[in-house]
Protein backbone atom coordinates (compact mmCIF):
# COMPACT_ATOMS: atom_id res chain seq x y z
CA UNK A 1 0.00 0.00 0.00
CA UNK A 2 0.50 3.79 -0.66
CA UNK A 3 1.42 5.86 1.97
CA UNK A 4 -0.93 9.12 1.00
CA UNK A 5 1.52 12.76 0.93
CA UNK A 6 -0.36 15.88 1.50
CA UNK A 7 1.92 18.36 -0.05
CA UNK A 8 1.42 22.19 0.60
CA UNK A 9 3.00 24.54 -2.16
CA UNK A 10 2.84 28.02 -0.88
CA UNK A 11 3.87 29.47 -3.71
CA UNK A 12 5.29 33.15 -3.05
CA UNK A 13 3.78 33.27 0.15
CA UNK A 14 4.56 32.74 3.98
CA UNK A 15 7.87 35.04 5.22
CA UNK A 16 9.88 33.74 8.39
CA UNK A 17 7.52 35.05 10.62
CA UNK A 18 4.51 34.00 9.10
CA UNK A 19 6.14 30.32 8.81
CA UNK A 20 6.46 30.35 12.00
CA UNK A 21 3.61 31.52 13.14
CA UNK A 22 2.15 29.14 10.84
CA UNK A 23 3.86 26.05 12.31
CA UNK A 24 3.37 27.27 16.22
CA UNK A 25 -0.65 26.80 14.77
CA UNK A 26 -0.43 23.63 13.35
CA UNK A 27 1.44 22.29 16.02
CA UNK A 28 -1.39 22.99 17.90
CA UNK A 29 -3.89 20.94 15.49
CA UNK A 30 -1.67 18.16 15.31
CA UNK A 31 1.46 16.60 16.99
CA UNK A 32 2.28 13.77 14.55
CA UNK A 33 1.21 12.81 10.68
CA UNK A 34 -1.37 10.57 10.82
CA UNK A 35 -0.92 6.13 9.80
CA UNK A 36 -0.56 6.00 6.48
CA UNK A 37 -0.27 9.41 5.64
CA UNK A 38 3.29 11.69 5.13
CA UNK A 39 3.22 15.65 5.43
CA UNK A 40 5.31 18.29 3.33
CA UNK A 41 5.21 22.17 3.25
CA UNK A 42 6.79 23.37 0.33
CA UNK A 43 8.00 27.36 1.64
CA UNK A 44 10.27 30.47 -0.38
CA UNK A 45 13.68 29.78 -0.51
CA UNK A 46 14.12 32.24 2.46
CA UNK A 47 11.21 30.73 4.94
CA UNK A 48 13.18 27.15 4.23
CA UNK A 49 15.79 27.20 7.13
CA UNK A 50 12.78 28.59 9.49
CA UNK A 51 10.06 25.85 8.22
CA UNK A 52 13.11 23.08 9.17
CA UNK A 53 13.17 24.24 12.66
CA UNK A 54 9.48 24.70 13.71
CA UNK A 55 8.37 22.05 12.01
CA UNK A 56 10.66 19.32 13.72
CA UNK A 57 8.03 19.79 16.41
CA UNK A 58 5.29 17.68 14.42
CA UNK A 59 6.90 13.90 13.70
CA UNK A 60 6.81 12.60 10.18
CA UNK A 61 6.56 16.45 8.64
CA UNK A 62 8.64 17.26 5.67
CA UNK A 63 10.44 20.30 4.37
CA UNK A 64 10.47 20.68 0.50
CA UNK A 65 11.53 23.90 -2.17
CA UNK A 66 9.91 25.01 -4.68
CA UNK A 67 12.73 24.35 -7.08
CA UNK A 68 16.50 24.07 -7.87
CA UNK A 69 19.37 24.37 -10.17
CA UNK A 70 20.52 20.66 -11.98
CA UNK A 71 24.15 22.58 -12.09
CA UNK A 72 26.28 21.61 -8.97
CA UNK A 73 27.55 25.48 -8.75
CA UNK A 74 28.95 27.96 -10.60
CA UNK A 75 27.63 31.36 -12.75
CA UNK A 76 23.70 31.17 -12.23
CA UNK A 77 23.03 34.10 -10.66
CA UNK A 78 19.79 33.76 -8.44
CA UNK A 79 19.89 29.77 -8.38
CA UNK A 80 20.05 27.30 -5.99
CA UNK A 81 21.57 23.76 -5.73
CA UNK A 82 20.33 20.35 -4.38
CA UNK A 83 23.06 20.06 -2.69
CA UNK A 84 22.31 23.09 -0.75
CA UNK A 85 18.70 22.26 -0.06
CA UNK A 86 20.04 18.92 1.26
CA UNK A 87 22.45 20.86 3.48
CA UNK A 88 19.65 22.49 5.55
CA UNK A 89 17.48 19.18 5.96
CA UNK A 90 15.50 20.28 2.55
CA UNK A 91 14.19 16.58 2.15
CA UNK A 92 11.60 17.16 -0.59
CA UNK A 93 11.55 19.43 -3.98
CA UNK A 94 9.01 20.48 -6.51
CA UNK A 95 10.08 20.08 -10.14
CA UNK A 96 8.03 21.46 -12.96
CA UNK A 97 5.46 23.38 -11.53
CA UNK A 98 2.94 24.82 -14.28
CA UNK A 99 3.44 28.21 -13.15
CA UNK A 100 7.72 27.60 -13.75
CA UNK A 101 7.03 26.21 -16.82
CA UNK A 102 4.87 29.56 -17.77
CA UNK A 103 6.69 32.14 -16.48
CA UNK A 104 9.88 31.04 -16.72
CA UNK A 105 10.43 28.89 -19.23
CA UNK A 106 10.86 25.44 -17.79
CA UNK A 107 10.69 22.58 -20.12
CA UNK A 108 10.28 19.07 -20.15
CA UNK A 109 14.34 18.66 -20.72
CA UNK A 110 15.22 20.96 -17.34
CA UNK A 111 12.34 18.83 -15.28
CA UNK A 112 14.58 15.73 -16.57
CA UNK A 113 17.54 17.20 -15.55
CA UNK A 114 16.71 18.99 -12.08
CA UNK A 115 14.48 15.52 -11.47
CA UNK A 116 18.15 13.72 -12.16
CA UNK A 117 19.79 16.09 -9.83
CA UNK A 118 17.46 15.89 -6.69
CA UNK A 119 17.59 12.04 -6.87
CA UNK A 120 21.49 12.03 -6.96
CA UNK A 121 21.08 14.53 -3.94
CA UNK A 122 18.63 12.33 -1.87
CA UNK A 123 15.95 14.80 -2.13
CA UNK A 124 12.38 13.60 -3.30
CA UNK A 125 11.63 15.06 -6.47
CA UNK A 126 7.88 15.99 -7.23
CA UNK A 127 7.31 16.34 -10.71
CA UNK A 128 4.69 18.65 -11.80
CA UNK A 129 2.78 17.47 -14.64
CA UNK A 130 -0.84 18.31 -16.22
CA UNK A 131 -2.30 20.00 -19.38
CA UNK A 132 -3.91 23.79 -20.45
CA UNK A 133 -7.59 23.98 -20.79
CA UNK A 134 -7.32 23.87 -24.78
CA UNK A 135 -4.70 20.71 -24.65
CA UNK A 136 -8.02 18.87 -22.51
CA UNK A 137 -10.68 20.54 -25.32
CA UNK A 138 -8.89 19.75 -28.03
CA UNK A 139 -8.68 16.53 -26.59
CA UNK A 140 -4.77 16.09 -26.53
CA UNK A 141 -4.38 15.97 -22.87
CA UNK A 142 -2.92 12.52 -22.56
CA UNK A 143 -0.71 12.72 -25.35
CA UNK A 144 0.24 16.35 -23.60
CA UNK A 145 0.87 14.00 -20.09
CA UNK A 146 2.42 11.31 -21.67
CA UNK A 147 4.75 13.10 -23.41
CA UNK A 148 5.78 15.32 -19.88
CA UNK A 149 6.17 12.25 -17.89
CA UNK A 150 8.52 10.53 -20.44
CA UNK A 151 10.66 13.10 -21.03
CA UNK A 152 10.40 14.32 -17.12
CA UNK A 153 11.94 10.80 -16.12
CA UNK A 154 14.46 9.98 -18.93
CA UNK A 155 16.79 8.06 -17.87
CA UNK A 156 15.95 7.73 -14.14
CA UNK A 157 16.80 4.19 -13.32
CA UNK A 158 14.76 1.88 -12.20
CA UNK A 159 15.83 1.66 -8.37
CA UNK A 160 15.13 5.54 -8.28
CA UNK A 161 11.73 5.50 -9.97
CA UNK A 162 9.98 4.65 -7.21
CA UNK A 163 11.27 7.31 -5.17
CA UNK A 164 9.96 9.82 -7.38
CA UNK A 165 6.29 11.32 -6.71
CA UNK A 166 4.08 12.41 -9.60
CA UNK A 167 1.91 15.62 -9.10
CA UNK A 168 -0.77 15.58 -11.61
CA UNK A 169 -2.17 19.39 -11.71
CA UNK A 170 -4.32 20.33 -14.82
CA UNK A 171 -3.85 24.01 -15.41
CA UNK A 172 -7.22 24.97 -15.73
CA UNK A 173 -7.91 23.78 -12.26
CA UNK A 174 -4.80 25.46 -10.41
CA UNK A 175 -6.12 28.65 -8.72
CA UNK A 176 -9.21 28.80 -10.31
CA UNK A 177 -11.65 26.76 -8.25
CA UNK A 178 -12.27 24.55 -10.52
CA UNK A 179 -11.57 21.12 -9.34
CA UNK A 180 -11.20 18.17 -11.61
CA UNK A 181 -13.87 15.53 -10.65
CA UNK A 182 -12.90 11.88 -9.34
CA UNK A 183 -13.84 10.63 -12.64
CA UNK A 184 -11.61 12.80 -14.60
CA UNK A 185 -8.59 12.91 -11.92
CA UNK A 186 -9.07 8.95 -11.28
CA UNK A 187 -8.14 8.20 -15.33
CA UNK A 188 -5.60 10.72 -15.51
CA UNK A 189 -3.66 9.41 -12.49
CA UNK A 190 -4.36 5.50 -13.96
CA UNK A 191 -3.15 6.55 -16.99
CA UNK A 192 0.10 7.80 -15.55
CA UNK A 193 0.49 4.98 -13.40
CA UNK A 194 0.20 2.33 -16.78
CA UNK A 195 2.79 4.34 -18.48
CA UNK A 196 4.61 4.29 -15.53
CA UNK A 197 4.69 0.54 -15.77
CA UNK A 198 5.21 0.51 -19.57
CA UNK A 199 8.46 2.70 -18.72
CA UNK A 200 9.79 0.79 -15.60
CA UNK A 201 7.35 -2.59 -14.65
CA UNK A 202 4.16 -3.31 -12.86
CA UNK A 203 5.80 -3.50 -9.65
CA UNK A 204 7.52 -0.07 -9.46
CA UNK A 205 4.44 2.13 -10.75
CA UNK A 206 2.49 0.74 -7.94
CA UNK A 207 4.98 2.06 -5.84
CA UNK A 208 4.97 6.41 -7.20
CA UNK A 209 2.71 8.50 -5.61
CA UNK A 210 0.52 10.29 -7.99
CA UNK A 211 -0.57 13.43 -6.27
CA UNK A 212 -3.49 15.20 -7.51
CA UNK A 213 -3.31 19.75 -7.61
CA UNK A 214 -5.70 21.98 -8.62
CA UNK A 215 -7.70 23.58 -6.25
CA UNK A 216 -8.46 20.63 -3.79
CA UNK A 217 -9.49 21.93 -0.49
CA UNK A 218 -11.29 21.12 2.30
CA UNK A 219 -14.74 20.17 0.31
CA UNK A 220 -13.36 18.23 -2.40
CA UNK A 221 -10.32 16.31 -0.89
CA UNK A 222 -11.79 13.62 0.98
CA UNK A 223 -13.74 12.81 -2.55
CA UNK A 224 -10.51 13.15 -4.60
CA UNK A 225 -8.76 11.24 -2.21
CA UNK A 226 -10.61 8.01 -2.22
CA UNK A 227 -9.80 7.54 -6.19
CA UNK A 228 -8.10 4.07 -5.88
CA UNK A 229 -5.03 6.05 -7.83
CA UNK A 230 -4.68 9.66 -5.75
CA UNK A 231 -2.09 8.88 -3.71
CA UNK A 232 -2.23 12.71 -2.08
CA UNK A 233 -2.51 16.15 -3.00
CA UNK A 234 -0.35 19.35 -4.10
CA UNK A 235 -2.39 21.78 -2.52
CA UNK A 236 -1.35 25.59 -3.23
CA UNK A 237 -4.39 27.98 -1.41
CA UNK A 238 -5.82 25.54 1.10
CA UNK A 239 -2.40 24.80 2.87
CA UNK A 240 -1.61 28.72 3.66
CA UNK A 241 -3.69 28.08 6.93
CA UNK A 242 -3.10 25.18 9.27
CA UNK A 243 -6.69 25.20 9.83
CA UNK A 244 -8.25 24.07 5.94
CA UNK A 245 -4.18 22.56 5.90
CA UNK A 246 -5.14 20.31 8.93
CA UNK A 247 -8.71 19.46 7.61
CA UNK A 248 -7.26 17.96 4.39
CA UNK A 249 -5.06 15.79 6.43
CA UNK A 250 -7.62 14.64 8.59
CA UNK A 251 -9.65 13.55 5.28
CA UNK A 252 -6.43 11.31 4.03
CA UNK A 253 -6.46 9.98 7.63
CA UNK A 254 -9.90 8.93 7.25
CA UNK A 255 -9.18 7.86 3.65
CA UNK A 256 -5.86 5.87 4.88
CA UNK A 257 -7.22 4.36 7.73
CA UNK A 258 -10.97 3.25 5.42
P1 LIG B 1 -4.20 25.53 -5.86
O1 LIG B 1 -2.69 25.32 -6.32
O2 LIG B 1 -4.50 24.45 -4.85
O3 LIG B 1 -4.24 26.90 -5.24
O4 LIG B 1 -5.06 25.39 -7.06
C1 LIG B 1 -2.17 24.04 -6.53
C2 LIG B 1 -0.76 24.14 -7.08
O5 LIG B 1 -0.49 25.03 -7.89
O6 LIG B 1 0.12 23.34 -6.71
Amino acid sequence: MRNLLIAGNWKMNQNNAETKAYFEGLSEIISEAPAGVELLLCPVYTSLAVAVETASSITGMHIGAQNLHFEDKGAYTGEITASMLSEIGVSHVLIGHSERRQYFNETDGTVNLKTKKALDANLVPVVCVGELLDERKSDTHFSVVKKQVTEGLKDVSLSNASKVVIAYEPVWAIGTGETASPDQAQEMHKFIRTELSKLYNEETADKIRILYGGSMNTGNAAELLSCSDVDGGLIGGASLKPESYAEIIDAAAKQANS
